[in-house]
């Protein structure tokens, strides 16, 4: 498989690999996010969300699924960003969300914590591993997107 190994001084450099990201997507993808807590995968997607001039991708904690819609994109109508840290193994719900989310060819789906479900509800799914090495850099691997 194609890899790429990125490693980023800061925030803005993060953002800019999800910039990046966006312009090689055509709707119907899903992004799955590893890595531990402050490595820099919600950085990430708030980069891909500049791209689709998404304003508010933040994080409030008490929300799993994020929908954000796209107004400047022929083929992407709405960008997904879910957060399963939080999620309760006992609780299906979420799962059934998941699977109608990933049905919808015209958005884009990035899951941070993917590992905390069955991946083989994420068959298509590309990986991007982020990974903590000091205060500000950070190690992106990137399979080809
Ligand atoms: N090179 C970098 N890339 C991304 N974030 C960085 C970098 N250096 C420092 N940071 C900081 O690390 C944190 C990353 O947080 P976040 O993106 O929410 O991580 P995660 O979603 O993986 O838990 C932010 O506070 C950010 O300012
Ligand atoms: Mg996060």
């Amino acid at each position: 498989m194609n890899k790429n190994t990125i490693r980023t001084q800061n925030i803005s450099e993060t953002k800019k690999i999800g910039k990046d990201i966006a312009k090689n997507l055509h709707g119907g993808e899903v992004i799955a996010l590893h890595g531990e807590l402050g490595s820099g995968k919600t950085a990430f997607v708030q980069g891909v969300a500049e791209a689709f001039q998404i304003q508010n991708a933040s994080s409030p904690t008490f929300l799993i699924i994020h929908e954000y819609k796209v107004l400047n994109n022929l083929d992407i109508k709405r960008i997904y960003h879910i957060d399963l840290y939080r999620i309760d193994a006992q609780d299906n719900s979420i799962v059934y969300q998941l699977k109608e989310i990933l049905e919808d060819k015209k958005a884009v789906v990035f899951i941070e914590w993917p590992e905390k479900i069955d991946q083989g509800i994420l068959p298509h799914a590309k990986y991007i591993y982020f990974s903590f090495i000091d205060e500000n850099t950070r190690e992106i691997t990137l399979e080809k997107i």
